[in-house]
């Protein structure tokens, strides 16, 4: 028996709700200032909340977007945030009942997909989501950092001020992000969230090529250098950095690594294939020293996900799949590069939502999670047909925070 209900927030609501999100995230508790400057960005609508008797004791939010899958197309998208329950009401299945009212409200707005980042990896999978982009923490030490000469060279970069970036940065992401697979559109909702927690705090700068603007990115000094210590300079950290090819982010980086006073750049959740290593004569002077998990993909409609991606060259395969959250969606469907139906064929494959989305954006082979277990195989011959199938011979990479 539950105790609680679950229902949209409406109007009015949204401060408790903001409440319930900054506790259960062990962050202060919010003045009426901080309220007032957060308000625009925490709108009351697509936000769930749970109630016991009148009290809010849960919550869980999202926006609509578009996801890039492989072959280009954008399908439209919730990107969840603000999931919490309040820490005297855990562990009852309130994020479970949560989680299943969102995922149909997905479902009634025709949204393919919903994409979050987790605040800890034992949570989602139970609700169908998996890994499906990963981010790796470059740390590039600028004294021994020097660019080989055959390296591009890069164009200008230049430094906008705070009002210009609040004004530019919306219509350069729009242009410069390459919709690359696992990157997200950002509506103004997005806008307004970053404009205060992302923009405000961080240092923009631009970068020009032949064809003009073509990168930018986000950083922020940590002071690290003492009196007594005037040799340690500071860390730069990147916030986001997106450019179009390699040029752009070369010279990005190449500019990174001229600002004075620093020791060294880290830059968090880049692209796994980001080849700053490559670009240097000291390739050890880019260490990688960590690798983090970035968006979690739960397919929402699996056969309108399963049809708007493209396939490599193969034959067919039959994956059975099962969904005990949105049971529709189980069933045996055959993948090939012509298209994808729904069949009452034998299945070649078996397995669930969570494996779906780790090879859904070519993160993860499906050999790899035969391997380890984690996708049954029925017919050994379909397993290198389905991993030349959903291979997609390019990185997938988020490159949003919310
Ligand atoms: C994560 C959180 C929302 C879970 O809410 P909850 O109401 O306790 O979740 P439920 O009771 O519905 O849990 C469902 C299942 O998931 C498990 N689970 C939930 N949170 C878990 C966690 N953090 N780690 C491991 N297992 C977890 C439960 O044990 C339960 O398992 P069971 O069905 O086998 O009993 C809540 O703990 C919270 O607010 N945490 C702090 C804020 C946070 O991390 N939010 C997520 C931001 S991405």
């Amino acid at each position: 028996m539950t105790d609680f209900t679950i229902r949209p927030l409406v109007h009015g609501e949204q401060r408790a709700a903001f409440e319930v999100l900054g506790r259960a995230l062990h962050a202060p508790r919010p003045t009426d200032e901080d309220w007032e400057r957060r308000a625009a960005g925490f709108p009351a609508d697509r936000k769930f909340g749970a109630f016991a008797g009148e009290r809010l004791i849960g919550t869980a939010g999202s926006f609509g977007t578009r996801l890039a899958v492989p072959g280009g197309k954008t399908p439209p998208a919730a990107a969840v945030d603000g999931v919490a329950v309040r820490a005297d009401h855990t562990r009852r299945g309130v994020l479970t009942a949560l989680m299943r009212e969102q995922l149909r409200d997905c479902l009634r707005r025709e949204e393919v997909f919903a994409y979050l980042h987790a605040s800890e990896a034992t949570i989602y999978g139970r609700f169908g989501y998996g890994v499906a982009t990963r981010g790796k923490t470059l740390r590039v030490h600028k004294g021994r950092a020097r660019f080989r000469d055959d390296a591009p060279s890069g164009g200008r970069v230049r430094l906008l001020e705070p009002d210009e970036a609040h004004e530019l940065l919306p219509g350069l992401y729009e242009r410069i992000a390459p919709y690359r697979t696992g990157m997200i559109d950002r509506p103004g909702v997005w806008w307004q969230w970053a404009h205060r927690r992302l923009v405000d705090r961080h240092h923009v700068a631009v970068h020009t090529g032949p064809g003009g603007d073509d990168g930018f990115v986000l950083y922020r000094p940590e002071e690290r250098r003492t009196f007594e210590q005037p040799e340690a300079g500071a860390a730069l950290v990147v916030g986001e950095l997106h450019a179009t090819g390699t040029g752009a982010l070369t010279g990005l980086w190449r500019y990174l690594l001229s600002v004075d006073l620093v020791a060294e750049v880290r830059a968090p959740m880049r692209p796994l294939d980001e080849p700053i290593g490559l670009l240097l004569t000291d390739p050890r002077a880019c260490e990688v020293v960590g690798l983090e998990d970035s968006g979690w993909l739960r397919l929402v409609d699996v056969p309108a996900a399963l049809a708007a991606r493209t396939y490599g060259d193969a034959d067919p395969v039959v994956l059975e799949v099962t969904d005990p959250v949105l049971p529709e969606n189980s069933g045996r469907y055959r993948i090939s590069p012509g298209g994808v139906e729904r069949v009452e064929d034998a299945p070649d494959l078996r397995l669930g939502l969570t494996e779906l989305a780790m090879l859904y954006l070519g993160d993860r082979a499906p050999r790899l999670l035969a391997e380890t277990g984690r996708i049954e195989v029925l017919r050994p011959e379909a397993l290198p047909v389905a991993n030349a199938l959903f291979a997609t011979g390019s990185v997938p990479f988020c490159g949003t925070q919310f």
